[in-house]
């Protein structure tokens, strides 16, 4: 067996006993068994929503409480290259057009559990996307939501999957 075949292996073999999110994924202390993971080059939410899907495997992330959001934030605290721009998350009403509720990408429900920034859900349907944009004096306002276009708008974004053990 190669050196490098020994490693993977062997990093498959720490990952499958202790049920962690392999390296460079994150793991999610809130909800063990999924792992998140920051891609920090600026793309928008449609070339975000796709890489999260085919390339990694997963979704854009999902807040599905305020909890979580923290802990996406912080995550993203850490990593971040440039925080202007604050980062995608997988909520959208791309598919009906502002008329609807909107909804997760991995299709969970929202619940009400939302945390818009000046507590106002969107309503321009130009603007289908949404993200955390890191504006406002306080740690609670950084973690508000906004939206924006699916496409002209660039940021990087956290992909979220379920913890595969197989
Ligand atoms: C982001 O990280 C900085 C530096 O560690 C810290 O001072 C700041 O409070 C963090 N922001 C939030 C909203 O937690």
């Amino acid at each position: 067996m190669s050196g490098l075949t020994c490693l993977i292996l062997s990093s498959l073999l720490v990952a499958y006993a202790s049920a962690q999110c392999p390296s460079p994924w994150e793991p999610n202390t809130l909800y063990p068994g999924f792992c998140y993971y920051h891609y920090v080059f600026p793309v928008s939410w449609d070339t975000a929503n796709t890489i999260c899907q085919i390339f990694a495997g997963g979704d854009l992330a999902s807040i599905d409480e305020f909890e979580e959001g923290t802990v996406i934030y912080d995550y993203w605290n850490r990593t971040a290259i440039d925080q202007s721009l604050g980062y995608w998350i997988g909520l959208t009403d791309i598919h009906d057009s502002g008329l609807g509720t909107r909804q997760w990408t991995d299709w969970t429900s929202l619940q009400g559990k939302t945390n818009w920034q000046g507590g106002q859900r969107p309503t321009d349907t130009s603007e289908d996307c949404v993200y955390v944009a890191n504006e406002g004096d306080t740690d609670e306002e950084r973690k508000q939501w906004r939206a924006t276009s699916c496409t002209l708008v660039l940021k990087t974004f956290i992909c979220e999957r379920k913890l595969v053990i197989n």
